[in-house]
This record gives C-alpha cells, structure tokens and sequence, in this order.
C-alpha cells in the first residue's frame, strides 16, 4: 500500500530556511508497525536545534524534524513475532517519533505509541510526551523529588517547565519559577496561582538577590534541586544556591540561541569559551551534584518507552497547556516563533486532513 504524504524536509542541518514543504511516497507499514495519519504535531526546542546543527543527536544529510505526533492509526503492519496488536485502525493515538514527526502520515514501530487519553485532543496529545517525560526523568528519575522538596525551575511557563510545575505540585513540592518575561511571571500567577513571591523575572542585574528572596518566600535556605536548560550566566548563582545534598539537573543550554535562520558563530564561541566549570573536588565538600541528561537516548531504547509511558501516566497530570497553534504549512514561522522564547506551553502544529 504506497500511498503520498506531505512532510517538511531539510536537506542538511545549518539553518532554517532550509527546511522545506514536500509531497513523497510513503511505503506500507512494516512489521510491528503502525500508519499514523496525523492531525497534530508538537514542536520542540529541540527541532530548531536540530534544523540548525546545533543538536548532536541530529540525523546527517537529508531528514524531517519532529519528536511527537498525535492522530489516528490508519493502517497496521503485520505484528511482529510473539505478539499482537494493542491498537485497531481508527484508534485516536500519540507517538513518539525519533525524528520525522513533520509529516502528514507515517509509520511508527507501536512501542512507541499510547492512546490518546480520553477527553484530550490531538493537539493536546501532541503537546504531551516528549516534555512530559523530560520533566518526569529529570525531576523523579534523577532529581529524586519530593514532597518535602525546594525546587527551581528554569524556563517554568514553557512545554517543559508547565510539565514540571504540574509534576512538582502533584507531590505537593515547593517550586520556585525563573521565566525570561514579565507577561510570563502574569501567566503563572494567573493560570497557576503560583504566588509572584515565588517567581523570578531572569534579569541580568538582579538575578541572584531575587533567587535569595525567592527561597526565603518557599521558606528554605536552599534548593533540593535545580532544573535548568538556560545554563550560561544563570547557573552558577543557582548552582552556589544548593542545599547540601542538592541536585543540579541540566538537560540543555538554550541561553547559546540567538534569533536568526543560522547560528550566530561569535555567539556560540562566547558562550562556549564562558560556559561554567565546576571542581569536582568541591562538589564532594560541599555535597552538591550534577545531573545531566539527553531523553532522545530513551528513543533508542524502545522496549523502555511502554514502562516510560506508564510511569507518567501514575502521575495522572492534566492535558498540557497549548499556547499556541500554527496550521501544519507554517511550520517555518511556527519555529520561528518558538526561537524569540517569548511562547508560552506547547506549541502545535495542525492538520486538517492527511491525504
Ligand atoms: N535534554 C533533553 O532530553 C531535553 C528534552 C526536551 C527539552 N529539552 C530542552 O529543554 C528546554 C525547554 O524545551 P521546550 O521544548 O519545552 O521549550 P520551551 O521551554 O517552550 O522554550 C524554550 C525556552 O527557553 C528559554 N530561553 C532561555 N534563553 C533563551 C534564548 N537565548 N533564546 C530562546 N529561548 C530562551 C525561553 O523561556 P524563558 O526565557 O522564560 O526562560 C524559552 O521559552 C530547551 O532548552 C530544550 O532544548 C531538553
């Protein structure tokens, strides 16, 4: 069964205006395999990135971007040895894709597939598994959370960060949130009733003064954890503010984009001959650690992903926050948005009807 798809391809990563709107044949689902015809398509700090070669996980040459889908399974492979089908042609399901999400239908091995929950919609579910498991691994698989814990998070109103605020009230921890505007700091006290006292506007002169005041008002003298992907300048204050026993968690460094379709070099040199170093020697002192993590690897793991999926869905969270959605053929302007850093949640793009 060959049928066409549309997808958004780039011929190689270096710079955004590569990316392009494309009509290609897409073979039969294989073996355990599913043909999704998607409806929605979460987008991800990552894709930019990976368009721009600044994401060592990104495919050499020719590639379509695109972590997360949402959709319907249109047709099923034959299953693989030993096993079934969980899943019947029409069912509303996500997937994870390790890359190759920008596209109108694909076809995904169904370990990497979940029901759509009910109640939610596909833009819903394609806000929902890539930041959602970033935010459960780091926080809870090596964070290790608590319900008694003081935890600041980076980046706090974007896919990620709502992911791991809604993560962290659920154990009922304390969370302090770091955003880089103020209509940022109005979205969560007004959405999330995090009280302004626990919120820092990151701003260059004062940044350090405010964590100060802000842990003061979570009533602790240091964080449990810190959950970052700004690093740059922002890390050392929050780095010396770890309790003993704290845990820093970085899992990126979007403080090295700048806006523009290419990477800007003197940028990225500055912040790669500034980035912070760290004396082992005195993190064993001082007690204090540093995790680091890249999910894509879960990917390549893919008889990880179901036990993945189950431990999220314990956690019972909400449908994600969308902040905004793109139809599917402004994809380019959709990243584009997403590189100011000004959206707020998931950003999404839609699909009337695949072909
Ligand atoms: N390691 C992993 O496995 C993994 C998985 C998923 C995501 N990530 C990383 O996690 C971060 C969040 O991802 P996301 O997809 O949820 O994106 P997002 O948070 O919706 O957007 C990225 C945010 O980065 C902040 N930022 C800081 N400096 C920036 C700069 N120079 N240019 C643009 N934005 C800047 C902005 O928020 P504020 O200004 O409010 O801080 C922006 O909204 C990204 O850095 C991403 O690469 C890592």
């Amino acid at each position: 069964m060959q049928s066409s798809r549309i997808v958004w391809r780039i011929d190689r990563s270096g710079s955004l205006a590569r990316l392009q709107r494309v009509e290609e044949p897409l073979g039969p689902p294989g073996e355990g395999e599913a043909r999704i015809a998607v409806r929605a398509v979460g987008l991800n700090f990552a894709d930019l990135l990976a368009c721009q070669g600044l994401y060592s996980a990104t495919p050499r040459g020719s590639f379509v971007p695109g972590l997360e889908v949402a959709g319907r399974v249109a047709a099923l492979g034959p299953p693989r040895a030993g096993s079934g089908h969980a899943f019947a042609v029409g069912d509303p399901v996500i997937a994870l894709t390790r890359f190759g999400g920008y596209a109108s239908a694909l076809n995904a091995d169904v370990r990497y597939l979940q029901p759509l929950p009910t109640g939610w919609s596909f833009e819903q579910g394609a806000a929902y598994p890539v930041q959602a498991l970033t935010a459960w691994y780091g926080l809870l698989g090596l964070g290790n959370a608590r319900r008694d814990s003081v935890v600041l998070v980076q980046s706090a109103a974007g896919g990620v960060g709502l992911n791991a605020l809604a993560i962290l009230s659920r154990l009922g921890a304390r969370a302090v949130a770091v955003v880089g505007s103020e209509h940022k700091v109005a979205f969560l006290e007004r959405e999330l009733g995090v009280p302004r006292s626990r919120v820092v506007l990151r701003d260059r002169k004062g940044y350090a003064r405010s964590l100060d005041q802000a842990l003061k008002a979570a009533d602790a003298s240091g964080f449990d954890i810190v959950f970052d992907a700004v690093l740059g300048s922002w890390f050392k204050p929050a780095f010396e503010r770890l309790a003993p026993e704290g845990r820093y968690v970085l899992y990126g460094a979007a403080d090295f984009v700048t806006p523009g379709a290419r990477p800007s070099w003197p940028h990225l040199l500055s912040r790669w001959l500034t980035r912070p170093r760290l004396d082992p020697l005195s993190m064993i002192a001082e007690n204090r650690a540093l995790l680091a993590f890249n999910l894509i690897w879960l990917w390549q793991s893919v008889e990880r992903v179901p036990s993945a999926y189950a431990n999220l869905a314990a956690l019972e969270l909400k449908a994600p926050h969308v902040g905004a959605r793109h139809p599917f053929a402004e994809a380019v302007k959709a990243l584009e948005e997403l590189q100011t850093g000004r959206t707020v949640g998931k950003s999404v793009l839609l699909i009337d009807e695949s072909p």
